[in-house]
């Protein structure tokens, strides 16, 4: 499975933007996503788990460090689905979850990962969430802008986790940490024509105003160029869009990543 990675596991935590099945195991959540059309464009053509017509940026990231794909998902591990075993573990393991949420105690899990043995934390901040189709829609301008309100929030999430790593680090040995700013590469994207921006505000798949309406599911509407859509659904980027999230994050500059890139961060010793 490992051909050249460079750090020893990955462990991811997350929501349904890194999710790479999790959900397919929790009876009572609405988060599912293992059906067409997701999946279109992942191997094989089969849906997942994964809320993304093909890989997400748990996979893109893993790739980078050597990886095929994002680690297994935690409840495969746990219930022993496709004959993994428990050295399985030692590569890492995917907690993202869809619908999870930030709690309060979110700050802390740095510090008990930290407690642990972690010690490279990557950390991805919040896009501009009022700009995704399933807010856009709640903009009633003829122009269809985003929400703004949820924006500030976004920022404001990225102003304080910034504050905390920045802490933690000054008072844990040896943390390292990397803070991806999403909201300034998603803003860059509105505002820059570039391939996979050609459409930033409607979803390929789903239905209603900018497909935002519904969720993407097998009847839904589907665009045919999928990676010139920065959103797959009312909710998460496409394939493509995640790609040069997970490029950015890994080779970018200050302006998008910081105090240094993730590719720094797996190097540092
Ligand atoms: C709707 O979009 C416009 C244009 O981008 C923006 O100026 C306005 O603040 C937005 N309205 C809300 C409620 O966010």
């Amino acid at each position: 499975m490992v051909a050249n990675a460079v750090v020893p596991a990955v462990f991811v935590f997350g929501d349904s933007t890194a999710d790479v099945g999790t959900n397919n195991y929790i009876k009572d959540t609405k988060a599912k996503a293992n059906f067409p059309q997701n999946g279109i464009d992942f191997p094989g053509s089969v849906p997942t788990g994964r809320f993304s017509n093909g890989f997400n940026s748990a996979d893109f990231l893993a790739q980078q460090m050597g990886f095929n794909s994002s680690p297994p998902p935690f409840f495969t591990l746990m219930k022993g689905k496709l004959g993994l075993h428990k050295h399985d573990v030692l590569r890492g393991v995917n907690f993202a979850s869809g619908g999870s949420g930030l709690l309060d105690a979110t700050g802390k899990g740095p510090f008990v990962l930290y407690l642990l043995g972690a010690r490279k934390f990557g950390i991805i901040s919040i896009p501009p969430i009022g700009c995704c189709p399933s807010h856009r829609i709640f903009n009633d301008t003829s122009a269809g802008g985003c929400l703004e309100g949820l924006n500030e929030y976004s920022r404001l999430f990225f102003l304080s986790i910034g504050t905390l790593l920045q802490q933690l680090s000054s008072e844990l040995k040896d943390m390292k940490y990397s803070l991806g700013n999403t909201y300034d590469m998603v803003s860059f994207l509105l505002n820059n024509p570039l391939p996979i921006s050609k459409e930033v505000r409607s979803a390929c798949c789903g239905s209603g105003k900018f497909n935002g309406e519904d969720k993407c599911n097998p009847t839904a509407q589907l665009c045919p160029n999928r990676d010139e859509y920065l959103f797959w659904d009312l909710h998460h980027p496409t394939q493509a869009a995640a790609q040069l999230a997970v490029l950015t994050l890994y080779e970018g500059g200050p302006e998008f990543v910081a105090p240094i890139n993730f590719k720094e961060l797996v190097e540092a010793n």
